[in-house]
């Protein structure tokens, strides 16, 4: 019997045990750590569906030798403004992270990069790599396929997946834009966190396998779920696809592996980065200062009935992060109980995570 309650972890107990895992799991420390800190940035910023509740998937597929634990992309093709790689099928999120370095790297050199990585895996919150580029001054564009779980508009079998597309552009004093989004109506992360921690879905999001809306996590699961404003998220979702997949090389819709339910092969998922210097155009001062004035008078815009403030793209997940940093990240008791089960698994110390009652 396990005597402790879902509760709030400190950021960096969270990360170290988590580090902890996937070294157990077979990985170097570097990509270790970067799937550690990658999973709980995302908890950090309320991104909760793909934080560490990816922890036993990940380790799962790991066991199964379905990736490559040996960190060895290659360049197969390159240009000063470009970079094809291949990821030999190794974590996603350390991939991704080098391509979107590399892609930094090429902008600051030429005013551009653009990197294409394919033969890769589920690289989490696109989010993240986004602010690598914004950091460094650059607008940036990041976008990755997914295993299908959304029909195009139309039509009610899987094709596509849930496709994200993010960006980001830096400001001056305000605070720098982060947009992240699935292309269907919600990430089916929060479908599949609400099917872990027993909780119904609000109607609209999917479709049960009879192809009729449901609010039952479960039955959501196996059917499908829906792009965000209809043919508009399809036609985005497909833009997702042809860049990361057909651009890139690697599977697209239905021939990419299921990270969940195929777990006898590797998911060749393809990632896109395209990477601008913010400076490109105008001097950076001038073009922050001109972002600080669109932000201040979007914000003043005045509110609708029942509106209470307006968002600027990535400003709630921000506000989470700060709330977050400073009391702890919440998991779920069914979240919990899950690491606790990886961690016997390899043998590792639950008790950082754990909060007894
Ligand atoms: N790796 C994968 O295969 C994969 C697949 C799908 C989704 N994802 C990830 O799932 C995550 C969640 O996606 P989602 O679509 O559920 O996000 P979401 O709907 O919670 O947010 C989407 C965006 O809208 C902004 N936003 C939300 N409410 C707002 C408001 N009231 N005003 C202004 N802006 C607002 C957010 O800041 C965010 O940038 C993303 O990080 C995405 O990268 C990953």
């Amino acid at each position: 019997m396990n005597n402790y309650q879902g509760e709030r972890v400190p950021k960096e107990n969270l990360e170290t045990f988590v580090e902890e895992i996937f070294l157990k799991a077979g990985l170097d420390e570097e990509q270790s750590k970067l799937i550690a800190r990658h999973l709980v940035f995302a908890n950090l910023r309320g991104v909760d569906s793909h934080g560490v509740s990816r922890v036993g998937i990940y380790t799962k597929r790991l066991d199964k030798n379905l990736l490559n634990k040996k960190f060895e992309p290659v360049i197969k093709r390159e240009s000063p403004v470009s970079a094809l790689i291949d990821a030999q099928n190794v974590s996603g999120i350390p991939v991704a992270t080098y391509g979107m370095e590399l892609a930094v790297e090429k902008a600051k050199k030429s005013g551009v990069g653009i990197v294409g990585i394919n033969n890769s895996n589920h690289c989490g919150m696109m989010a993240d790599y986004v602010k690598k580029a914004v950091d460094n001054d650059c607008i940036a564009i990041a976008t990755t396929n997914a295993p299908s779980n959304m029909p195009p508009w139309g039509g009610k079998e899987r094709f596509f997946g849930t496709n994200p597309f993010s960006y980001g552009v830096p400001a001056g004093e305000e605070a720098n834009i982060l947009f992240d989004m699935a292309t269907s109506k919600v990430a089916r992360g929060k479908i599949l966190l609400a099917e872990k921690n027993k909780q119904e879905i609000p109607l609209g999001w999917a479709l049960s396998p009879e192809g009729t809306p449901t609010t039952n996590a479960s039955k959501a699961v196996d059917g499908v779920v829906l792009p965000v404003g209809e043919h508009k998220g399809y036609g985005i979702a497909f833009l997702v696809e042809t860049l990361s997949a057909l651009f890139t090389g690697a599977a697209f819709g239905p021939y990419i592996g299921d990270l969940y339910k195929e777990l006898n092969h590797s998911q060749n998922v393809g990632q896109f980065f395209l990477v601008m210097r913010a400076d490109l155009f105008q001097e950076l001062e001038t073009f922050k200062k001109r972002m600080d004035q669109i932000i201040r008078e979007v914000r003043e815009v005045p509110l609708m009935d029942g509106a209470k403030k307006i968002y600027l793209p990535g400003e709630m997940e921000m506000e989470t992060a700060k709330e977050r940093e400073e009391n702890g990240i919440p998991l779920s008791l069914e979240v919990i109980d899950e690491l606790v089960q990886v961690a016997q698994r390899y043998d590792v110390e639950p008790s950082l995570i754990q909060t007894y009652v």
